[in-house]
């Protein structure tokens, strides 16, 4: 996995541009009105994300991939970002909030339980989390061979699970689960290319 992000990374740079996506502004709203003042994204990428809560909140990026945290720390300086994996707990002490766009759909069911979980340890009681990924709505869906109920290799080399909004809400059954939906993502490449995906998200919020 970080071999195919660094590659990325260091061939194209910002891959997605630099505008964030709208969830992020949608979840910087839901923080506000929270009262939030720290926020950690994990699996941050090169920061395009992150900018959008760093302007308002202390901000922290987890990231695996060593290329996109040098693009990341000269894009957005107030975050703080750490190299290492999102997997693990990095942090030494707990957020308010956790934004996290587009991770939980690389992994396999058990390293997405992993995910969670390091977040939920990161994240204080009564904690909010943002999350997006993939729509079992978005065309890749069903592309290409089977690994788990719901996660394909739907690109040679490259696999995604693809979430129904039960499955979803399912992942994050051990929280207070307050919104989820759905939207059309469109992602403006450098080279000027357009992309789009179906994606879910969902609000939640930690017990106390
Ligand atoms: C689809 S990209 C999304 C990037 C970023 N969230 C954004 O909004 O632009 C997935 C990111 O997750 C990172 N990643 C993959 N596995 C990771 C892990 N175990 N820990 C931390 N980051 C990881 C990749 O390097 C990549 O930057």
């Amino acid at each position: 996995m970080s071999q195919y992000w660094s590659g990325r990374f260091a061939r194209e740079g910002m891959i997605w541009g630099n505008e964030p996506s709208p969830s992020a502004e949608q979840a910087r709203e839901v923080f506000r009105m929270a009262g939030v003042g720290s926020v950690l994204v994990p699996g941050a990428g090169y920061g395009r994300n992150t900018k959008v809560f760093s302007e308002g909140f202390t901000t922290y990026g987890i990231e695996l991939s060593k290329e996109a945290v040098e693009l990341a720390q000269q894009w957005d300086p107030k975050t703080v970002f750490i190299a290492g994996s999102a997997l693990e707990p990095q942090l030494d002490r707990q957020v308010d909030a956790v934004y996290c766009y587009d991770v939980l759909h690389l992994f396999l069911e058990e390293e997405r339980q992993r995910l969670i979980e390091a977040c939920l340890a990161q994240l204080q009681a009564g904690g909010l989390l943002y999350f997006t990924s993939f729509s079992d709505e978005d065309p890749n869906n069903g592309c290409g061979h089977r690994l788990e109920p719901g996660t394909y290799e739907y690109k040679e080399g490259k696999y995604a699970h693809f979430f129904s909004d039960g499955d979803l809400r399912s992942h994050f059954s051990e929280t207070e689960i307050t919104e989820s939906g759905s939207f059309l993502e469109r992602l403006h490449s450098s080279t000027g290319g357009t992309h789009e995906y179906i994606l879910r998200y969902i609000i939640a919020r930690k017990r106390d």
